[in-house]
């Protein structure tokens, strides 16, 4: 029951004029997830399986010493910040899906070249830091956060007809799923032995199949961007395509001297392939 009795008014009244001295704008106050997880100001106060990652904090976010938030996934799964404009600069449109957000390096980039995004993560936690961290970045008003597991989402949306009004347009699906956690780019026997890198196969992706994950999303759009592993096996990637004459497009990510990822980009989203951005999905 709500109390609007004059007292209680006056009590919200008072709450409202409360001093705020969180990390966050005033007007963004009630997203402040600090009490979530430390925001990290030395190396020494981190668990150590995250420790390697403090020198790099600016290159994930250029804004953490404004209070950026990361919990331990978030530290080892997040799109650094160069990266994420640069896949976002290629995504560019009116409605993207972040169907794996994170703590939001990739939502919050595409934030800023999108009109509108939609962010799903299925960890409250890391959606409520995904949140806080867009509020530093002064974006939160054009993303909409969404608490639930993706591949339902998909699968209902794939269901609705074309026609129906609850079918709304989204024109880019952005997958950064888990690639299987930190195990996944754990040199194989061969590399030990001073041998080639093992590859890395789509059947790792979780929580389903990588080619699964990318059938499902080309139900929404033909023009899904899929952030993968450096050492992705790229015959598995271009085998996702059935139709005759789509190619995909694959980008390196370096950060410096380091290659840290591919993304592939199909449908309108590869060079040369830009007719098929309004195409029909399947
Ligand atoms: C690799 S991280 C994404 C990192 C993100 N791109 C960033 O830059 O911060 C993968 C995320 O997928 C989320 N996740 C795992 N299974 C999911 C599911 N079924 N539906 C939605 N999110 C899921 C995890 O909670 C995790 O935050």
């Amino acid at each position: 029951m709500v109390d609007y009795s004059p007292a209680s008014r006056k009590r919200r009244k008072l709450d409202d004029g409360a001093p705020y001295e969180g990390p966050l704008p005033r007007k963004y106050r009630q997203w402040d997830a600090s009490a979530l997880v430390p925001h990290y100001n030395h190396k020494g106060d981190m668990p150590p399986s995250i420790q390697k990652w403090f020198p790099r904090r600016h290159q994930l976010f250029s804004l953490y010493d404004s209070g950026c938030l990361l919990d331990e996934v978030g530290w080892f799964s997040i799109t650094p910040e160069k990266i994420a404009d640069q896949i976002a600069e290629r995504c560019r449109c009116d409605v993207v899906l972040d169907a794996f957000c994170g703590v939001g390096g990739n939502a919050i980039a595409f934030a800023r070249t999108c009109e509108r995004v939609i962010a799903i993560d299925n960890s409250p936690v890391r959606l409520a830091l995904a949140r806080h961290n867009a509020a530093v970045y002064g974006v939160v008003d054009r993303i909409e956060f969404i608490l639930g597991d993706y591949i339902s989402f998909a699968r209902s949306y794939a269901q609705l007809a074309s026609s129906s009004s609850k079918r709304r347009k989204i024109d880019v699906v952005f997958l950064s799923p888990p690639w299987g956690g930190p195990e996944y780019n754990k040199p194989g026997d061969s590399e030990a032995e001073g041998g080639e890198r093992a590859a890395y196969h789509l059947d790792a992706v979780t929580p389903v199949h990588g080619k699964e994950l990318f059938e499902l999303s080309r139900r929404i759009t033909p023009n899904v961007a899929y952030y993968l592993p450096r050492h992705v096996d790229l015959a598995e990637v271009g085998a996702l395509l059935d139709k005759e004459g789509e190619t995909v497009e694959v980008e390196e990510e370096w950060m410096g001297n380091r290659l840290t990822a591919v993304t592939c980009y199909f449908g309108g989203l590869a060079e040369g392939q830009e007719q098929l951005f309004d195409a029909e999905t399947v």
